[in-house]
């Protein structure tokens, strides 16, 4: 008994040990990238474009409270707890006035504040971490024409323990990579525009891939669909395959992300409609066609239908990443609980040492003249015969 409580604390102590110092590696693998020192001069009317395909303006606008341009979007409700998408003006203190270039491009590529903190999934810079630096410069651009508003920024309100903002480093480390989109020379210019729209600034996959058991990669699920969309929807698959057989055709498919119709004159909705109305419905007719050309088109046989990070992308939204989010999570808890243990059980058995041995307490007690000799003599015995039986 006395050699097995200090045992398990020691066990607990080099395991909770072990975990952080893993953790620590694999946060040390997840250090951000360096954004590059200077920029290209950004052109804002291409980057105004570039915000409507990637859903800058649709989130970080709370255009049903009559909010003004990015001042701040309405709540995204979630499991987790609800995401309020901040107000990213140029007001230096409510908004992103104060920030560079640099600064701006390490939030949208690699989801890092100019604090250093990570950010959370619900944004979805790792499907913008394909954007390139003209990209950036771009949006950058067009959001220095937008005018500086106070307002938004209220703070997520979310649930232990994903409140822990800490828990994100964990989950980046795990989940994300910043990767350039490379354009395949074998393909067409079309297909290679759609799959940089479709697994970049357009983000389809945040809803349209499912999210993975344990976090793993899965691209063979990639664009899938899923039964956990927004606010329980079922999200329809947009693989090649499955839109063939729904009966999809180029020109459908363009008609329906410009207006929202399907050309059975259904209309898309449950989160699709928002990205229609915000999104795609102000994409150019060569972009349309582009998306198209890439969702119909078989893709590459034998290359990955998504890297890591788009599929990690996956689920992000507000309805489907709590499974990459969970087990990361799990890890983290489970550091502290260990620690927690390994310091408890110490604690317990520095206090037992401390208290005073039976032998002791009887001699202090005799010299204190609270017994006499024999009475001494014969507890003392009696102890003695009960160590000696205990042994
Ligand atoms: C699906 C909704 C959504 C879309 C689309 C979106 N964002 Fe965000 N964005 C968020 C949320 C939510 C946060 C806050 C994340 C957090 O609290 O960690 C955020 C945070 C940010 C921040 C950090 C602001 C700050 O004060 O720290 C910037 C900058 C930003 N977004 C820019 C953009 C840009 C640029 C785009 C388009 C390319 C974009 N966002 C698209 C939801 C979105
Ligand atoms: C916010 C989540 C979300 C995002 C982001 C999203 N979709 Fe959707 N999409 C949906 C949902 C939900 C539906 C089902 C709509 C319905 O049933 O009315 C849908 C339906 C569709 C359909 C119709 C498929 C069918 O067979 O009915 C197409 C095509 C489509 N989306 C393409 C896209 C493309 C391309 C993108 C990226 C530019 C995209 N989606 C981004 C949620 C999303």
């Amino acid at each position: 008994m006395r050699l097995r409580k200090p045992l398990l604390a020691g066990l607990a102590v080099v395991a909770a040990g072990l975990a952080l110092v893993g953790g620590l590696g694999i946060l040390k693998g997840a250090v951000p990238t360096a954004e590059p020192a200077t920029f290209p001069a950004g052109d804002a009317k291409r980057g105004a474009y570039l915000a409507r395909m990637s859903g800058c303006i649709g989130c970080h606008t709370d255009s049903e409270a009559g909010g003004a341009p990015l001042a701040g979007g309405a709540p995204i409700e979630t499991r987790f707890g609800s995401f309020v998408p901040p107000n990213v003006t140029q007001h230096p203190e409510a908004g992103i006035g104060d920030w560079t270039v640099a600064d701006f491009a390490r939030a949208v590529r690699q989801g890092v504040s100019p604090e250093g903190d990570p950010y959370y999934p619900a944004f979805p810079y790792a499907m913008y971490t394909h954007m390139s630096d003209q990209d950036v410069a771009d949006l950058w651009a067009a959001f220095q024409t937008v005018a500086p508003a106070d307002g938004g920024r209220k703070g997520n309100d979310l649930s232990f323990p994903f409140s822990i903002r800490e828990g994100l480093h964990v989950w980046r480390a795990l989940h994300f990579e910043p990767a350039r989109f490379e354009p395949d020379p074998e393909r067409s210019e079309a297909w290679d525009r759609g799959a940089y729209i479709v697994t970049g600034p357009g983000h389809c996959g945040a809803c349209h891939t499912p999210r993975g058991l344990l976090g793993g990669r899965d691209g063979d699920r990639f664009l899938a669909g899923g039964s956990d969309g927004p606010g329980g929807a079922k999200v329809p698959a947009i693989t090649p395959e499955a839109l063939k057989e729904a009966g999809w055709t180029r020109d459908g498919l363009v008609t329906a992300l410009r207006t929202g119709l399907t050309p059975e004159g259904d209309s898309l909705g449950s989160g699709m409609g928002e990205v229609v109305r915000d999104g795609t419905a102000w994409l150019n007719d060569a972009d349309l066609e582009a998306i198209a050309t890439y969702l119909l088109e078989p893709r590459n046989p034998g290359t990955p239908t998504e890297d890591d990070a788009m599929w990690n992308g996956n689920g992000m939204h507000d309805w489907g990443w709590h499974g990459f989010f969970a087990w990361p999570m799990l890890l983290f808890l489970l550091v502290i609980v260990l620690a927690g243990y390994g310091l408890y059980s110490l604690g317990r058995t520095a206090g037992e040492r401390r208290r005073p041995r039976p032998v002791d307490e009887l001699t202090e007690r005799y010299l204190r003249g609270e017994i006499d000799d024999e009475t001494f003599r014969q507890r003392l015995r009696a102890l003695r015969d009960a160590e000696g039986s205990g042994r």
